[in-house]
């Protein structure tokens, strides 16, 4: 499955939930998951997210392993959604920057 990292954390695009042909985003306050178990590894999703925050499982940035347990975990809890919207007001300022684990909103 594919998975989403870090970066998605206080920016949420959210320009990736309208190309899952199966609906399998979910989101929370300041980030998104992606339903390992949904997932059908269809590839459209990676290119559509602003900050590069999309990866296949296998290609997880090293560092960012944690976000494979942490996207299965979080889609069992949130909500699934499937319309765009906007971002997050400071995305702009949050783009890149190091250590937003800490900031995850559940
Ligand atoms: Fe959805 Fe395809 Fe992305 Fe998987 S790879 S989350 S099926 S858009
Ligand atoms: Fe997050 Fe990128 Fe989607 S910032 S909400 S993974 S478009």
């Amino acid at each position: 499955p594919f998975v989403v990292t870090e970066n998605c954390i206080k920016c949420k695009h959210t320009d990736c939930v309208e190309v899952c042909p199966v609906d399998c985003f979910h989101e929370g306050p300041n980030f998104l998951v992606i339903d390992p178990d949904e997932c059908i590894d269809c590839t459209l999703c990676e290119p559509e997210c602003p900050v590069g925050a999309i990866f296949p499982e296998e290609d997880v940035p090293a560092g960012q392993e944690v976000f494979i347990a942490l996207n299965a975990e979080l889609a069992k809890q949130w909500p699934v959604i499937t319309v765009r919207k906007d971002p997050l007001p400071d995305h702009a300022e949050w783009d890149g920057k190091p250590n937003k684990l800490a900031l995850l909103e559940r």
